[in-house]
C-alpha cells in the first residue's frame, strides 16, 4: 500500500519567514496542506542578529501552516544560507560483503557515511552531503546502484560545510520555537528543485537569488556546484536608497518600490505622477517614475557588478552554456532588471518563474524544501531500510543535530 509522511519546512529570509507543510507520497508526489508568512526583522546580511524575533517569526508562521493543515508541526527542514559556506569534493567506498553481491539502500546509506569522514576545522560543521555519481566495481555514472551486483561500492560527494556558530544560531532559533530541526538544506539546492531543469544544470546555469538582504550567487554544472556565495546586499539596499534620495520613511520607499520600481530609467516613463511627501515637507508634491528609476539603477547596477565580480571566479562565460537564472524578490518584479542583468553580464539571463504550482517567489525555498525532501526519500526512506532498523539520511542529520546540541 502507498506510504506517505508530512513533511514541514522553514526559509529564514530577511524580509519573511515561511512555513510549508506537505504530505509527500510513495511515489514522491506532494500535497500542500498548508502555509504561513510572517514578516522578519531578526536577520541581518543573512546572519542572524536577534534570536527573540526570530522565535517569534518563526512561531507565527508555523502557526498558520498548522491551521490551514490541520496537523501538529513537530519537526522541519529548514533552508540555511551564509557567507561562511563552502563545499567540497569527496569520496566514500566500502565492499559489498554479501554473497549475492546486490547492493541494497543500506550499502548505499553506508557508502554516503563512509564519504562524511573529512578533516574540517573545528569552527565549521557539516550540512549536507550530496552524492554526485556512484561507481560500481569501477563503474562510473550511476545515480542509484540499489539492485545492481557488485563488490566494490564508491561514492563522489559534494559536502557542505557551514560555520558552527551560524548553524547554531539557526538551530537555536527553531528549538526556542518549540520545533525540532529535521535537518539543514542550502536554499539554493531547495530553489533549483523548482526554478531549473535538468537541462539546465548539465549544461550549466547560475542561480542568482537576489532576496531583500542578502544576494546568493550559486552556479550548478552537471552534478557539480562549482560555485557558492552569499553577499549581504539585496533589496532593502534599493529602499534605503529611495528612502534616503527622496527622504522618506522606510516604509513609504519600500512601498513606492514595489508599486512603480524599474531598474531602467531608459524604460521608465516621465509622467510625474508618483506622489510623495518627503520628511519636513509641508506639502505633498509629484515625480516622475524616470526620476525614481535614477535612483534604483545605480543600486541594481552595482549589485550585478558584485554579481559579475563572483561569477568570473568561473570564468563563467564559458561554463553557463544556460546563463543565469534571476530568483528572489529584490529583482524578480522589476521591469528592465532582466535586461540591465543581460547587458551587463553578458550571457543569457532570464526570470524564475514566479507561479510555482499556485504559489509565488515567496514561497520558493519552503516548497523547494518539500521537493528536495521528496527526492532524497529515494535511497533512504525505503522499506528496506527500516526493516533493517538503520536510519535515513533527514533521520541521521536530525540525530547528529540532537547529539551536537542537546550534548
Ligand atoms: N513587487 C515588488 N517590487 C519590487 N520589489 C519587491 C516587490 N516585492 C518584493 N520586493 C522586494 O523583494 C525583497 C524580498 O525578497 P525575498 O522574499 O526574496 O527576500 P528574503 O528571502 O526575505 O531575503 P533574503 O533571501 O535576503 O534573506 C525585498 O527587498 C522587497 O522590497
Ligand atoms: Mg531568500
Amino acid at each position: 500500500m502507498a506510504r506517505s509522511s508530512i513533511v514541514a519546512s522553514l526559509d529564514l529570509g530577511s524580509s519573511k519567514v515561511c512555513c510549508m507543510v506537505g504530505e509527500i507520497s510513495r511515489n514522491n508526489e506532494i500535497d500542500i496542506l498548508g502555509y504561513g508568512v510572517a514578516p522578519s526583522t531578526g536577520i541581518k546580511k543573512g546572519n542572524i542578529v536577534n534570536i527573540e524575533a526570530m522565535v517569534r517569526s518563526i512561531s507565527e508562521a508555523v502557526l498558520q501552516a498548522q491551521q490551514m493543515a490541520n496537523v501538529k508541526i513537530e519537526s522541519v527542514l529548514v533552508g540555511i544560507s551564509g557567507p561562511n559556506i563552502s563545499i567540497v569534493n569527496n569520496r566514500g567506498v566500502v565492499a559489498i560483503p554479501r554473497s549475492d553481491r546486490e547492493i541494497t539502500p543500506h550499502d548505499v546509506d553506508r557508502v554516503i557515511q563512509a564519504s562524511r569522514i573529512i578533516a574540517i576545522p573545528p569552527d565549521r560543521e557539516i550540512i549536507d552531503v550530496i552524492p554526485r555519481q556512484f561507481i560500481v566495481d569501477g563503474c562510473e555514472g550511476i545515480k542509484d546502484p540499489v539492485g545492481m551486483i557488485g563488490t566494490r561500492l564508491e561514492v563522489e560527494v559534494s559536502i557542505i560545510t557551514g560555520q558552527l556558530t551560524a548553524i547554531q544560531n539557526v538551530v537555536r532559533c527553531v528549538q526556542r520555537s518549540r520545533l525540532e530541526v529535521e535537518g539543514l538544506v542550502l536554499k539554493s539546492l531547495a530553489a533549483k528543485e523548482l526554478l531549473l531543469s535538468d537541462d539546465e544544470v548539465d549544461m550549466g546555469v547560475a542561480l542568482v537569488d537576489v532576496g531583500a538582504g542578502t544576494t546568493e550567487i550559486t552556479v550548478f554544472h552537471g552534478e557539480n556546484i562549482e560555485l557558492y556565495n552569499l553577499v549581504p546586499l539585496g533589496g532593502n539596499y534599493v529602499t534605503n536608497d529611495i528612502a534616503i534620495g527622496l527622504r522618506l520613511p522606510y516604509s513609504q520607499a519600500e512601498a513606492i518600490k514595489r508599486k512603480y520600481a524599474c531598474a531602467a530609467a531608459s524604460l521608465a516613463s516621465d509622467k510625474p505622477d508618483i506622489e510623495i511627501q518627503s520628511i519636513g515637507e509641508t506639502s505633498a508634491r509629484k515625480i516622475s517614475q524616470k526620476e525614481l528609476a535614477s535612483i534604483i539603477e545605480p543600486r541594481v547596477q552595482e549589485i550585478l557588478s558584485i554579481v559579475h565580480k563572483e561569477l568570473k571566479a568561473v570564468n563563467y562565460r564559458d561554463m553557463l552554456a544556460a546563463g543565469i537564472v534571476l530568483c528572489g524578490g529584490g529583482l524578480l518584479h522589476m521591469r528592465g532588471a532582466v535586461e540591465l542583468a543581460q547587458k551587463m553580464l553578458g550571457v543569457p539571463v532570464r526570470a524564475a518563474k514566479t507561479d510555482m504550482y499556485g504559489f509565488d517567489h515567496t514561497f520558493t525555498v519552503a516548497l523547494g524544501l518539500l521537493y528536495y525532501s521528496a527526492r532524497n526519500r529515494t535511497f533512504s526512506d525505503r522499506e528496506e531500510i527500516r526493516d533493517k532498523g538503520t536510519l535515513s539520511f533527514f533521520e541521521r542529520a536530525k540525530q547528529i543535530l540532537r547529539e551536537y546540541f542537546l550534548g
